[in-house]
């Protein structure tokens, strides 16, 4: 038995009240610890309901360490189970995504299980008379998570039949997720395209805890941001500014821009940054998409909605969105020292396809593996993983804005430079960890 497993007392040591210690990056077992007592006990995000459109589609992500699928049932339900064969174990379906018809079929002896997991047929049954199949967990089919909620198209599931209910869990943050669908004229998003990919060789937290990190761009992101401001320095003020120059320039803006834009923690982990303004606020107006918007919620409604320009929202611990410029990242952890990044675009119905190109253009930019913003971050992330190594000091400083108040305040609203978000990731890391480890579960 390792240091921290039924331990709670040895993981809460690991997190102060603004600082906490290397092992929560580090530690392979509280790596491990962390799929049962916070991911499987956690809402996270699967995938999109349009990625899933019709009767037997399917849709594959890794959660908490287990293989799991969504798949559109032949009532038009979207369920949800372990990609395990009842029999032996195969994985059902091998792709990420795909359409298996009305039934998966294993592809090792050929169990065949209905788009609700029930178990459909197995082939020379004779084999099985007078056995205890039928006692056995396998005669039930797949197992099934109960714990699924499609929240205006996104897909969350708790693998665990413990932890907290999708609305008491998200509270007011999921307001973040509101705006991005609220931004599309006829109400519905979908994905618009593929998965931009990008792997870091660091732990799930450093990309987590750096998207409301405010005082890292201007550092950070100078050399392509500050490229781009050489670039235009010499431009006439009213030249207008192509979208690659709009979306770049903000990332260079100073450290009172970022503190005035404020940052708001949530109880359970969650925050976004930008609240009052952000590195979305300024880009130039697209005409058609604001008449749109106007023809479809009102002029006060849908200035309302587009002045929303919250920068980088965590739906902790895996989900992350980006309202403003209709898109999200999924941290989908894979070992202490590894993490995938999902990037996904939104289309927004009944907007213009200019919307889209603005999306698309950041989504490269600044999340692809071909970014020039995103390879200066993971240089961070991983130059920590590697330092974290260095011995004299084991703790991490979280002490940037520190109030003590903050201890007994679920909701706050923060100046954006302070470092609150991260310590209120680590209290709900503290919280899940101990309560996990306390029922040794
Ligand atoms: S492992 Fe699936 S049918 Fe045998
Ligand atoms: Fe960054």
């Amino acid at each position: 038995m390792g240091k921290y497993r039924d331990n709670p007392e040895a993981i809460a040591s690991l997190v102060g009240d603004d600082c906490v210690h290397r092992d929560v990056y580090l530690d392979e077992e509280l790596f491990e610890l962390e799929q049962d007592y916070l991911f499987a006990r956690t809402w996270n995000y699967l995938c999109h309901d349009s990625q899933i459109p019709d009767r037997g589609d399917y849709f594959t992500a890794t959660i908490a360490g287990r293989p799991l699928m969504a798949v559109r049932h032949t009532d038009g339900s979207v369920r949800v189970m372990m990609n395990r064969c009842a029999h032996k174990g195969a994985k059902l379906a091998p792709e990420e995504r795909g359409n298996t018809g009305k039934f998966f079929r294993c592809p090792y002896h050929a169990w065949t299980f209905r788009t609700d997991g029930s178990l459909l047929s197995i082939p020379f049954k004779k084999g099985y008379e007078g056995t205890r199949l039928n006692e056995c967990r396998a005669a039930k089919g797949l197992v099934t998570i109960d714990n699924v909620r499609n929240y205006r198209g996104f897909i969350f599931v708790r693998i665990s039949d413990e932890g907290p209910d999708f609305d008491e869990y998200f509270g007011p943050v999921i307001t973040s997720l509101d705006n991005m669908v609220d931004r599309a004229p006829e109400g519905e998003i979908e994905v618009a395209g593929g998965c931009l990919r990008f792997m870091h060789d660091c732990n799930w937290k450093m990309f987590v805890e750096n998207l409301n990190d405010t005082m890292h761009p201007m550092i950070v992101h100078e050399s392509a941001a500050g490229t781009a401001r050489e670039l235009w320095k010499d431009q006439p003020e009213d030249a207008p500014k192509p979208m690659i120059i709009q979306q770049l320039l903000p990332f260079v803006n100073d450290y009172q821009f970022f503190d005035a834009g404020g940052v708001r923690v949530f109880d359970n982990g969650h925050s976004y940054d930008g609240e009052k303004v952000s590195i979305h606020s300024h880009y130039s107006g697209l005409p058609e998409y604001d008449r749109a918007m106007e023809a479809a919620y009102g002029p006060e409604r849908a200035r309302e909605i587009l002045t929303t320009v919250r920068h980088n929202t965590v739906l902790y611990p895996t989900m992350t969105s980006k309202c403003a410029i209709q898109a999200i990242r999924v941290a989908r952890p894979i070992s202490a020292n590894r993490t995938l990044i999902e990037s996904w675009t939104f289309r927004l119905k009944g907007a213009p396809e200019e919307l889209l190109q603005r999306t698309q253009t950041y989504s490269r930019l600044i999340n692809s593996p071909f970014s020039v913003v995103g390879h200066d971050d993971l240089h961070c992330y991983e130059a920590i993983q590697a330092g974290l190594l260095a011995s004299g000091n084991e703790w991490i400083s979280l002490h940037r804005d520190f109030d003590p108040a903050e201890l007994d305040e679920p909701e706050r609203l923060d100046n954006g430079t302070s470092e609150i978000s991260m310590r209120n990731q680590f209290r709900a890391w503290r919280k899940f960890m101990t309560d996990g480890a306390s029922r040794g579960q």
